[in-house]
C-alpha cells in the first residue's frame, strides 16, 4: 500500500482517499508505529501528512528519519512537508509568514514533475505557521506562495517531494492531479486498484478466513454496506450464508422489496425475514424521547436478531453444524476513528446492525474494513447489485422512528413514509442524487400548523426536509437544491400526504446541526 503517515491532522483519511481516487491502495498508519511496522507492510510509497505543530515544537510528532533512507518514494505534505525537509537538511523557520486558508501560488521555472503546465499562479488551500526557507539539497524549488519561499520541492531521482498547502482538500483545485503526478510519475505507481480487483480480493480473503465449511450470518438493514459485505461472503462460501432481515416497521417505502426481492435475486442469498413491526410499536408506544426510543430500537433489534439466529442455529445444531462468523458491513472510516489499522474489530453500536447477541460467540468477518463508502458502492456495482441499493442514501438503523418528533404510531409512520417518497422520487427526477449525501424527511409530529386546504382551515403538522451534503457525514452541509424542485416536492407533499398542511428547508450545517433531528 501507499502508506499515509498520521501527524494528527484531521486529513490522513482524506489523503488516503485520494490515494485511492488515484486506484492505487492506501492505508493510514500512526506516525510511532515502529520502523519495522512500517517495512511489514512493504509501502509503495509513503506519504508524510499535514499535522498541527510546528516540526520545532518540543511534543511535535517524531518521525523516524531512517524511514526517509529505504529507498522508498515519499511525498510531504504540509506539517509532512516540514518534516521531511528538516530531515533532509533543508531549514525550516517561522519568518511571521503564516497562511490559512485560499493562497496563490506561484510555479517557478518549468515546474518540474508536479507543477509543470499548469497555470503560473494557481489557488491553494494552506494553514501553517512555519515555512521552509531552503529545500534539502538535491531538490528543485517548484512553486512559491507570498508566505512561503518554497512551496513545492521535488527530486525525480529520489523520488521524493512535498509541498506546503493541502493537496487533498476540495479547495486545492489542482491537488488530485499534483497528488496524482506524485503516484504515477514520480512514485512509478501503477493504477491497479479497480472494483473488479478489489471484489477478487476479497472474495479471496473471506474463503480463507471461512474455510471449506463454516458457517456464517449475516444482518441485512437494507442499507449498502450490510448488502455488499453479504454478497461479497454469498460470493466466497454460497449458500453457507445465511442472511437476516429484521422488518422492525420503521423502513422507508420499498425497502423490504428491494431486501427480499432484489437482493435476493442479484445475489441468490439465503434469507431469513423477521416481521417484527407489531413487537417495535407495541414496544414505542407513547414514547417520544429520543434516547429511550434509540435504546428501545436498539434493545428490540437485538431481540429479534438473536430470535432468527438462535433458529438458524438451531437446524444447524441438529445437523451436528455450528455457525462461527458473523459479517458485519464495518467501513475504514470506523476502523480509523475506533483508532485500529489492524486486530480486533472494535465494534460501534451506532453503526452496526443493533449490537451483537451477548451471548452468543462469533468471529467477524469484516470485508469492508479496508473500504471507502465510495469503493463499496463500485464493489457492489462489480457484483451486479441493483443502482437502488448500491446508489442508496445513508439510513440510520433506527430508521423513520428517528423521524418522527414526538411519539411513534403505524399512522405517522405512514404518513411519513409518503412525504419521503416524494422528496426522494422528485430529487432523484431532478438528477441531485449525486450531490446530495442523505435527506432525512422528518415530521414534526410534536408540532401543529394552521393552514389553508380546500377553502377550509386546517391544522395539521410540517414536515421538514434536510438535504445535506457530505463526504463521510462526520460534517455536513445543507444541500442547495434548486427552489423548483423544492416548490414541486412541497406542492406534492401537501396535496398527497394527509395531515400536513406545511414543508419546512433545514439550513443548518453540522456542526452545529446533526444530520438526523433526534
Ligand atoms: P448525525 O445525525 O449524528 O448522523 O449527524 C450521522 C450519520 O449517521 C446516521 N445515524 C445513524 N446510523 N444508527 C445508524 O446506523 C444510528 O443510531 C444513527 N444515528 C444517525 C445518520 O443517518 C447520518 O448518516
Amino acid at each position: 500500500p501507499v502508506l499515509v503517515v498520521d501527524f494528527g491532522a484531521q486529513y490522513s483519511q482524506l489523503i488516503a482517499r485520494r490515494v485511492r481516487e488515484a486506484r492505487i491502495y492506501s492505508e493510514v498508519i500512526a506516525h510511532d508505529a515502529a520502523l519495522e511496522e512500517f517495512l511489514a507492510k512493504d509501502p509503495a510509497a509513503i506519504i508524510l501528512s499535514g499535522g498541527p505543530s510546528s516540526v520545532y515544537a518540543e511534543d511535535a510528532p517524531a518521525l523516524d528519519p531512517q524511514l526517509l533512507e529505504q529507498g522508498i518514494p515519499v511525498f510531504g505534505i504540509c506539517y509532512g512537508f516540514q518534516k521531511m525537509t528538516d530531515a533532509l537538511g533543508g531549514t525550516v523557520a517561522n519568518t511571521g509568514g503564516r497562511e490559512f486558508g485560499r493562497t496563490m501560488l506561484e510555479v517557478t521555472g518549468d515546474g518540474g514533475v508536479l507543477h509543470h503546465g499548469l497555470t503560473q499562479t494557481q489557488p491553494v488551500w494552506m494553514s501553517h505557521n512555519d515555512a521552509v526557507q531552503e529545500a534539502p539539497a538535491g531538490f528543485t524549488v517548484t512553486a512559491s506562495t507570498p508566505g512561503a519561499p518554497v512551496a513545492a520541492f521535488e527530486s525525480v531521482q529520489r523520488r521524493m517531494a512535498g509541498v506546503q498547502y493541502h493537496p487533498e482538500v476540495m479547495h486545492t483545485p489542482h491537488g488530485q492531479e499534483v497528488l496524482t503526478r506524485f503516484l504515477y510519475e514520480i512514485a512509478g505507481l501503477k493504477p491497479t486498484w479497480t472494483a473488479a480487483n478489489i471484489a477478487e480480493s476479497l472474495i479471496a480473503d473471506i474463503k480463507a478466513q471461512v474455510g471449506d465449511d463454516g458457517l456464517a450470518i449475516c444482518g441485512l438493514s437494507g442499507g449498502v454496506d450490510s448488502a455488499v459485505a453479504a454478497a461479497l461472503v454469498q460470493r466466497a462460501i454460497g449458500d453457507r450464508l445465511t442472511c437476516v432481515f429484521v422488518d422492525h416497521g420503521l423502513l422507508r417505502a420499498g425497502e423490504r422489496e428491494q431486501v427480499q426481492t432484489d437482493f435476493v435475486a442479484a445475489t441468490g442469498a439465503r434469507l431469513v425475514t423477521v416481521d417484527a413491526e407489531e413487537t417495535f410499536l407495541t414496544e414505542l408506544a407513547g414514547v417520544s424521547d429520543p434516547e429511550t426510543k434509540r435504546k428501545i430500537i436498539g434493545r428490540e433489534f437485538i431481540r429479534s436478531f438473536e430470535g432468527a439466529v438462535s433458529e438458524v442455529l438451531g437446524d444447524k445444531a441438529e445437523s451436528g453444524q455450528k455457525v462461527d462468523f458473523l459479517v458485519q458491513g464495518t467501513l475504514y472510516p470506523d476502523v480509523v476513528e475506533s483508532g485500529g489499522g489492524a486486530g480486533t474489530a472494535n465494534i460501534k453500536s451506532h453503526h452496526n446492525v443493533g449490537g451483537l447477541p451477548e451471548d452468543l460467540e462469533f468471529e467477524l468477518v469484516e470485508p469492508l474494513r479496508l473500504l471507502f463508502k465510495d469503493e463499496v458502492r463500485a464493489v457492489g456495482r462489480e457484483l451486479g447489485l441493483p443502482e437502488e441499493i448500491v446508489a442508496r442514501q445513508p439510513f440510520p438503523g433506527p430508521g423513520l422512528g428517528i423521524r418522527i418528533v414526538g411519539d411513534i404510531t403505524k399512522e405517522r409512520l405512514d404518513l411519513l413514509r409518503k412525504a419521503d417518497l416524494i422528496a426522494r422520487e422528485e430529487l432523484s427526477a431532478a438528477g441531485l442524487d449525486g450531490q446530495i449525501w442523505q435527506c432525512p424527511v422528518v415530521l414534526l409530529a410534536d408540532v401543529r400548523s394552521v393552514g389553508v386546504q380546500g377553502d377550509s382551515r386546517t391544522y395539521g403538522h410540517p414536515i421538514v426536509l434536510r438535504p445535506v451534503s457530505s463526504e463521510d457525514a462526520m460534517t455536513a452541509d445543507w444541500t442547495r437544491i434548486p427552489y423548483e424542485v423544492l416548490a414541486t416536492i412541497s406542492t406534492r407533499i401537501t396535496n398527497e400526504v394527509p395531515d400536513v398542511n406545511r414543508v419546512v428547508l433545514d439550513v443548518t450545517s453540522k456542526p452545529p446541526g446533526t444530520i438526523e433531528w433526534e
